[in-house]
């Protein structure tokens, strides 16, 4: 198995658009700047969704073509509908990400469609984005947990996975939007899409760490062979539809984990640590985040390193 873990930056998008402060298309674009620097390749930037529904990321228009284009790095953005991909292709897109969720219950809330009825709306999208030989990616939100509807059994978020995989979609994300799952739970989740036939390397993981079980959960990831996690720098963000989701694992906690335990990834934690400050401050808010304030270490001199 490979030591290459691929860190995939939600902070411009799930970090922010639930937060209460507005922020001026030029700190994203900053804060971008400065993911870009720490050595992040993959930044879920914002969304082209309903501005109605999202007023935090209403400027997604303006923010993408300012992004610095560098080499290697990949801007992926939210898109739900052929309205929100026609407004990505004016703004430069190359790369989308479309999500859906286990339950009828949380997609009603999300985006007014069941689940049958996202999957339909999704397929042109899809369609187009890989005639214009764009990266798609398909969340399945809440695939450990419903804030409406309770337990979700594995099956049913690997039957999801499936369905985005035959619309063409190049990576399946699973996501624990309210944060409830556990490493157990994670074994089984992978071990049910593997035995669906999903290729590990389409497979990558979104945790919350609303109840602290984030980086167990990447642990159990891990073992099950996957590389590919969300993280979201300075630990910010949650799902305005569902209620109680606390900020997603934080970039810099996943970055410690990972280094200590010995995968490459290409990011540095120090930089992270400038970009979470940086968003911390924007926002007006402490970083509170384990990493953000303990800082990473040094075993050379068993110092704090990045604080
Ligand atoms: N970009 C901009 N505006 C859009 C849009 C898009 N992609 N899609 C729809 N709209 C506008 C419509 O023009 C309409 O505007 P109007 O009221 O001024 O006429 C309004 O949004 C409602 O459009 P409609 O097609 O009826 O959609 P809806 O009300 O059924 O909402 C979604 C469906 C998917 C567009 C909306 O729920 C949404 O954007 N949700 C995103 C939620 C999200 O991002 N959640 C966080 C991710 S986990
Ligand atoms: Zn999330």
């Amino acid at each position: 198995m490979s030591d290459r873990v691929r860190i995939y930056e939600v902070g411009p998008r799930d970090g922010l658009q639930n937060e209460a402060a507005l922020l001026p298309t030029e700190s994203k674009r900053r804060f971008v700047e400065l993911l870009v620097a720490a050595g992040l390749r993959e930044i879920e930037a914002t969304s082209f969704v309903a501005p109605s529904a999202i007023p935090a990321l209403a400027d997604a228009d303006e923010l993408l073509p300012s992004l610095p284009r560098e080499p290697g790095v990949r801007y992926p953005v939210l898109v739900p509908n052929v309205r929100g991909l026609a407004r990505a292709e004016a703004a430069g897109a190359d790369a989308i990400a479309v999500f859906t969720a286990t339950t009828d219950a949380f997609t009603t809330k999300n985006i007014r469609m069941t689940v049958g009825e996202s999957l339909a709306a999704f397929a042109p999208v899809l369609a187009r984005a890989g005639d214009l030989g764009w990266w798609r990616r398909g969340y399945v939100s809440t695939a450990f947990g419903c804030p409406y509807s309770g337990a979700v059994a594995p099956e049913r978020a690997v039957g999801v996975a499936l369905r985005l995989l035959d619309l063409g979609v190049e990576e399946v994300c699973f996501g624990d939007t309210i944060g409830v799952g556990v490493p157990a739970q994670v074994e089984k989740l992978t071990r049910v899409a593997l035995d669906a036939g999903i290729a590990v390397e389409r497979i990558a993981y979104h945790f919350h760490d609303t109840r602290g079980t984030a980086l167990a959960n990447v642990a159990a990831g891990l073992a099950g062979g996957v590389r590919c996690f969300d993280a979201a720098t300075g630990g910010t963000g949650g799902c305005p539809y569902a209620p109680g989701a606390a900020g997603n694992l934080a970039t810099e906690d996943l970055v410690y984990f990972l280094d200590a335990s010995g995968y490459e990834h290409g990011v540095a934690l120090e930089r992270v640590l400038v970009a979470a400050r940086f968003v911390a401050e924007v926002l007006g808010k402490p970083l509170a985040t384990k990493v953000g304030q303990a800082g990473g270490w040094d075993p050379a001199t068993g110092q704090p390193v990045g604080r």
